[in-house]
């Protein structure tokens, strides 16, 4: 009975390690994964923190609604994932870029800066406090379909709202 389920495992194993030396499975999984990622950092973008509201859905710095500074234009900004988590979480001193993390410059080091430090520069709380997976989520979300992606056209605007959306016959 131990000999038959060992060598079940052992033949499973076998089966595994071979599709994995194959490279294309594990390359798979890996991109299901950042997918799966990006799908969820989009709601965090345009539910959870609401990012939409100052940067637009495409991130191109129109703000959706009167009373919301108008953000950075995020397609034309290279920044990798460090430097994205650090604006999330800090937010960006001396502007209207709130801080999504309710320990910025308290626990968690900001620019380098304490509450002291940064003074009257440390930016609005956000109106929520995002917990670490969530961060990744949108960061794998803003790498994928924002950051340096240049001018919002009508396929933008379809992978984002969907195919059968109105809304994308302006472009
Ligand atoms: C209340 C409006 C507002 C909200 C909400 C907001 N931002 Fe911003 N954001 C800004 C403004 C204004 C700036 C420009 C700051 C400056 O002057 O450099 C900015 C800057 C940034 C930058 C830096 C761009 C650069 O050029 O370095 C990043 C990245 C960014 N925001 C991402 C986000 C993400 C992601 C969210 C959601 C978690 C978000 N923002 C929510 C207003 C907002």
């Amino acid at each position: 009975m131990g000999d038959v389920r060992r060598s079940g495992l052992l033949a499973a194993l076998a089966t595994a390690a071979m599709v994995a030396a194959s490279g294309s499975w594990a390359a798979e999984i890996e991109g299901a994964a950042a997918l799966a990622d990006a799908e969820a950092g989009k709601r965090v973008w345009n539910q959870t923190a609401g990012c939409v509201r100052c940067h637009g859905w495409a991130g191109d710095g129109t703000a959706e609604g009167p009373g919301f500074p108008a953000g950075a234009n995020l397609r034309k900004v290279v920044l990798d994932a460090t430097a994205l988590k650090e604006i999330i979480r800090c937010g960006v001193p001396g502007s209207g870029m709130p801080s999504f993390s309710r320990n910025a410059y308290g626990t968690m080091a900001c620019f380098g800066m304490t509450a002291a430090q940064v003074g009257q520069q440390k930016p609005p709380a956000g109106e929520v406090s995002l917990a670490d997976t969530q961060v990744d989520n949108l960061v794998a979300y803003l790498l994928a379909k924002v950051m340096n992606r240049g001018a919002v056209t009508k396929e933008v605007c379809i992978d984002y709202y969907g195919p059968t959306n109105a809304f994308c016959n302006r472009y």
